[in-house]
């Protein structure tokens, strides 16, 4: 699985399987967020993988009351320390980089749990004092992230999501391009070369990502029909 296509079927799963998680694969994870930048190189987060159902089983009332905490196997927490990142670069490091070195480790575990067909959810929802204490973490460390692993049981409804043109601007802020349509069109031929790379893997795995291929390939040819309308108004 290449990286486009774990980006583009991982989803947020909030009931799990029974079925425990291999420590290998667990530890593979924690390597996989240790791989990401980290400000200054700093590699100042800390990972704490829990398999302890007690422990796992508190987590929910100290994350507003979601319950469907309790039924994953294993939780990743993502740890970072402020004030490393403060003696390095202040009160920006301590505030922002913490935080921005943790968000970029949890989305690789995230998207290395979907490479290894596992099924995760990031939960920020949490009672930092709670949470910090329940994993010892006071003091020492901020928690900023708990992932929960587990085996999907529940298949998310497919989720509405922004279109390009309405996300992306040109050179500055709020700049949309000359001509979206003609844009859309490259843009579309080149979507579609790499897609069609994708869509082999995908018809053998069967994955949510041959749906959202076919979403794709629907909004390409719409793209493409504008276009072509636009050009036989101009003619
Ligand atoms: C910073 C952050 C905090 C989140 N916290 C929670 C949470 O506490 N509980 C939860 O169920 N999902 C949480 N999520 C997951 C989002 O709800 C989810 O990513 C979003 O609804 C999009 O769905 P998807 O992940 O399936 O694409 C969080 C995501 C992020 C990035």
């Amino acid at each position: 699985m290449d990286v486009i296509k774990a980006i583009v079927s991982r989803r947020s799963i909030r009931s799990y399987k029974s079925k425990t998680i291999d420590k290998e694969d667990l530890m593979i994870l924690v390597e996989m967020g240790i791989k990401a930048p980290t400000a200054g190189n700093l590699q100042d987060l800390r990972f704490i993988v829990c398999t302890e159902q007690g422990i796992i089983n508190k987590l929910p009332e100290l994350c507003m009351d979601q319950y469907w905490i309790a039924t994953a196997p294993a939780v990743i927490v993502v740890c970072s320390q402020p004030q490393v990142q403060a003696k390095w670069f202040g009160e920006r490091g301590r505030h922002v980089f913490s935080t921005q070195n943790a968000a970029a480790a949890t989305q690789n575990i995230l998207l290395a749990a979907k490479d290894m067909n596992l099924d995760t959810c990031w939960v920020g929802g949490f009672n930092q004092e709670g949470v910090d204490k329940l994993f010892g973490a006071e003091g020492k460390a901020r928690v900023e992230a708990i992932i929960t692993v587990g085996y999907a049981a529940e298949k998310p409804d497919p989720k509405s999501e922004q279109p390009l043109t309405a996300s992306m601007f040109f050179q500055k802020y709020g700049q949309t391009l000359e001509d979206p349509v003609a844009a859309n069109n490259d843009y579309s031929i080149k979507l579609q070369q790499h897609l069609s790379k994708i869509e082999e893997d995908t018809k053998k795995a069967k994955s949510n990502a041959s749906k959202w291929f076919e979403n794709a390939q629907k909004q390409i040819k719409t793209h493409v029909d504008k276009y072509n309308q636009k050009l036989k108004e101009k003619k």
